[in-house]
C-alpha cells in the first residue's frame, strides 16, 4: 500500500471514530463541502504528471473556495496516487466512488489510466475530465467521460506539419512506446500525416515502457539514415533514448508530443535533448493576461514557473468548477449535462468549448529545446 492510501485509510478511520463518539448526530461540516476525486501518478516513473497536475488542480480549488465556493459549499480534493499504474488508477477511482462519494473525478493525465478508470466513472454516473490524455478512445467510453485538452488526431497533424512544412523533412524514423497506448496512438496520427504531406516513415521501432537500453533500436535507426526521429513516449525513456541516440553518433533531432512534458526530460537528456522539438498544450512563453496572470500566481504558491500539466489541471478544476454554479443541482448527471454545453470557457490554455464526442478543439504549441529550457517556437491552429 502506498503511501497517500495509508494516510487516506487513517483519515476515514479518525472520521468514523468522531461519529460512533457522537451517536446520530452527522459529522460536522460534512454536508458544506462538494468531494472532488482526483487520480494521478505522484510516486513512480511518472511522478511529475501527477505532481504538477495536482498543483494546477489546488491552485483553482483554493481561488473557487476562497470567492465564495459553489453554491454556498466549498470544494474538497482528494487525491489518490495510482503509481503510474493503470490498475491502481482503476482501484483509486472505485475507491473514490464507492467509498468517498466524490461528485465527479479529475484524471488521469496518461490515456492508459484514463482508458482504465473511465469505464468505472461511466457505470456508476459520476463525471470524469480528464485534464491531458490525448487519445481518442478515453471519451469514446461514454457521456459521462471529458477532456479539456485536444486530442492525438490533431497533435499528430501538428507535428507532422511542423516537420514536413517548418523543419522541411521528408525522411523520419519512429520509435514508439507499445505499452503506451497514448504513443501507439500518436506515432500512428503523425505517421499518417507525414506521409500525406509528402514525406516518408524509413522506419518503425518499438519498445516497452520501462525499459533502459534502446541500442538496439537505435542501430536500426541509424542504419536508415533519417533527418529526425518522432519518439512520441514519456519523458523518462525520452531522455534516456537521447542520450544512447548521441552516443551512437545519431545527429538527427528527436521529435515527440506532450509527454515530453517535464523538467526531468532535461535532467535525464542533459547534452542530448537540446535541439529537440515538441508539441504541447501551451507555453509559459505566451504574453496573453490570462495566461500570464496564471504564471504570477503559480510561481507565488509553488516557486516555480508551472508546466503544460499544471495549467491544464488548472483549466480541468476551473472547467469543472464552472459547470458546477451552472448546473440545475449537484447530481452528477446535472453537472455532467453542465459540462457537455461548456462553450468558450476562458482557460489558461485557451478557450474552451466541449464538442460532440466531449473534446476540446484547441491550438498546440510546438517548443524546442534551447539551454536546458522549453522555447516557444510556433502555434498551430486546428485546421
Ligand atoms: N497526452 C498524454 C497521454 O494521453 C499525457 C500527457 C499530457 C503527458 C500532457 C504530459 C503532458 O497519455
Amino acid at each position: 500500500m502506498n503511501d497517500s492510501r495509508v494516510s487516506h485509510v487513517v483519515l476515514a478511520a479518525l472520521t468514523l471514530s468522531v461519529a460512533a463518539m457522537f451517536p446520530g448526530k452527522p459529522a460536522a461540516g460534512a454536508n458544506d463541502v462538494i468531494k472532488i476525486g482526483e487520480v494521478g501518478s505522484t510516486t513512480g516513473s511518472e511522478a511529475t504528471f501527477g505532481v504538477a497536475t495536482h498543483q494546477g488542480v489546488e491552485l483553482a480549488v483554493n481561488e473557487i473556495n476562497s470567492t465564495g465556493g459553489i453554491k454556498g459549499k466549498k470544494l474538497q480534493v482528494i487525491l489518490l496516487d495510482d503509481q503510474g499504474k493503470p490498475e491502481e488508477a482503476a482501484t483509486a477511482v472505485t475507491r473514490l466512488i464507492t467509498q468517498d462519494k466524490v461528485t465527479a473525478v479529475i484524471g488521469e493525465v496518461a490515456s492508459s489510466r484514463s482508458l482504465a478508470m473511465a469505464p468505472i466513472a461511466q457505470q456508476n454516473k459520476i463525471p470524469m475530465i480528464s485534464p491531458s490524455s490525448t487519445n481518442p478512445k478515453v471519451t469514446d467510453i461514454g457521456d459521462y467521460i471529458f477532456r479539456v485538452c485536444f486530442i492525438d488526431p490533431f497533435q499528430g497533424y501538428v507535428m507532422a506539419k511542423f516537420a514536413a512544412e517548418n523543419l522541411k523533412f521528408k525522411r523520419v524514423a519512429i520509435l514508439r512506446d507499445v505499452k503506451n497506448d497514448y504513443s501507439v496512438g500518436l506515432a500512428k496520427f503523425f505517421a499518417e500525416t507525414f506521409k500525406k504531406l509528402g514525406g516518408e516513415i524509413v522506419v518503425d521501432q518499438s519498445y516497452s515502457a520501462g525499459d533502459i537500453d534502446f541500442k538496439s533500436q537505435l542501430t536500426a535507426i541509424r542504419a536508415a539514415k533519417p533527418e529526425a526521429i518522432f519518439v512520441p513516449g514519456y519523458y523518462t525513456e525520452v531522455g534516456l533514448i537521447a542520450r544512447q541516440a548521441r552516443s551512437l553518433g545519431i545527429k538527427a533531432p528527436l521529435l515527440g508530443g506532450d509527454g515530453w512534458d517535464s523538467p526531468k526530460l532535461l535532467q535525464i537528456g542533459g547534452k542530448a535533448i537540446e535541439g529537440a522539438y515538441f508539441s504541447n498544450h501551451y507555453s509559459a512563453e505566451d504574453k496573453s493576461p490570462h495566461v500570464q496572470a496564471f504564471i504570477g500566481r503559480y510561481r507565488k504558491e509553488y516557486k516555480q514557473v508551472p508546466s503544460g500539466l499544471a495549467a491544464m489541471g488548472f483549466d480541468a478544476a476551473m472547467v469543472l468548477a464552472d459547470a458546477m454554479k451552472r448546473a440545475k443541482s449537484m447530481n452528477p448527471a446535472d453537472i455532467r449535462a453542465a459540462l457537455a454545453t461548456t462553450k468558450d470557457f476562458q482557460g489558461v490554455t485557451g478557450r474552451i468549448s466541449i464538442d460532440q464526442q466531449r473534446n476540446a478543439v484547441k491550438p498546440a504549441v510546438v517548443l524546442k529545446v534551447v539551454n536546458g529550457s522549453f522555447v516557444y517556437e510556433s502555434t498551430i491552429r486546428p485546421g
